[in-house]
């Protein structure tokens, strides 16, 4: 087995509140092993453009608690193109890179595969607030993307429920519901509706009918990113339906920005140390998650193809908080 000198880090994608955690640990622990550690900023365009920086601790030092991603992201369209993918593997062989750690999402993840073709050593860690690689139980960033929306709905409803106002949030997650479901359930929402069991505007009024008859004054409803009606949608059926002023609000980059939580950093923590020694032991191909609290490995095509995996279970328990019938029994 050879052994590894020098590796480099890329977080393509969106960013997400933990990749900086994680960057400090692949530093940190390198260092440890007298590995020399580079980064190609924003993601594979940054490698494509040969963008790349030399990392030592004393850069990483303070960035452990930051959201964002110090090394940047992007969503490289010109990777997706044969001629992308040779300058990016060019510029691997170019400055000696022996090993990669891609941090990203399910996007990023099916360019890793890209590496693996090309026999370039390659280990993935999940990030992006979205929760939608089902091969982990969590990525880096759901958690705080969730306690993020949790902490402006908290001081949503305090100003609606002053109010006796309906209110109507929408949430990130792309065509995943897992940010919204545990959002909705955290929030105590009393609608839901997600790409998994997406809800007509009539059966998210129906109900909330069923709420109100039980004495709920301010309902509160969770749509996720892609249902397609709108906030104002929602709201003005909720008006003329259930007679009750009612506000909306798209919570956005609110989700996405800010320190990673406890459980985001500890993940990172694991995951970065997890993806050093996998190089270090000559390993390749391998995508790093955590289930039932384990940090496991698998390969990235493998991680690519568990299906999603929705939580039908709490989804039909926050249907039961509120006495209303399940959708469907299959569930
Ligand atoms: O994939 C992460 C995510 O934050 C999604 O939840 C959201 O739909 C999307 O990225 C937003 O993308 P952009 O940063 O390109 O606007």
């Amino acid at each position: 087995m050879n052994k590894i000198k020098r590796i480099a880090v890329i977080c393509s994608g969106g960013d997400s509140q933990g990749m900086n955690t994680c960057i400090k640990t692949i530093v940190n622990v390198c260092t440890v092993h007298n590995i020399e550690v580079y980064a190609f900023n924003r993601g594979y365009q940054g490698l494509i453009e040969n963008d790349i920086i030399k990392l030592n601790n004393e850069m990483v030092e303070n960035i452990g608690h930051l959201g964002g991603c110090f090394i940047k992201v992007a969503r490289s369209k010109e990777f997706l193109e044969q001629e992308g993918k040779q300058k990016a593997f060019n510029n691997i062989y170019k400055n000696e890179i022996d090993g990669v750690i891609l941090i990203g999402g399910n996007g990023s993840f099916h360019g890793a595969l890209e590496f693996v073709k090309a026999g370039i050593p390659i280990i993935g860690i999940p990030g992006t607030i979205d929760n939608d690689l089902y091969y982990t139980d969590r990525t880096l960033g759901f958690d705080t993307a969730v306690n993020n929306a949790v902490k402006a709905i908290d001081n949503i409803k305090q100003t609606m429920l002053a109010n006796s106002r309906g209110i109507v949030i929408r949430v990130m997650g792309r065509d995943c519901g897992a940010i919204a479901l545990n959002v909705a359930v955290a929030c105590n929402a009393h609608a839901l509706s997600v790409k998994e069991v997406p809800k007509t505007i009539d059966q998210i009024i129906d109900d909330l009918k069923v709420c109100m008859n039980n004495g709920v004054e301010s309902p509160l409803v969770i749509l996720n990113d892609y249902i397609e009606y709108s906030v104002e949608d929602v709201q003005k059926a909720m008006e003329k339906n259930l007679r009750i002023e009612t506000r909306g609000s798209t919570l956005g980059y609110i989700q996405r920005g800010g320190s990673p939580s406890v459980e985001d950093r500890l993940l990172a923590t694991q995951f970065g140390l997890t993806a050093v020694e996998l190089l270090i032991n000559g390993k390749t191909d391998l995508a790093v998650g955590v289930r039932n609290r384990n940090i496991i490995s698998i390969s990235l095509m493998q991680a690519l193809q568990i299906k999603e995996e929705f939580d039908y279970s709490l989804y039909n328990q926050l249907r039961d908080l509120h006495g209303l019938k399940k959708d469907n029994n299959n569930y």
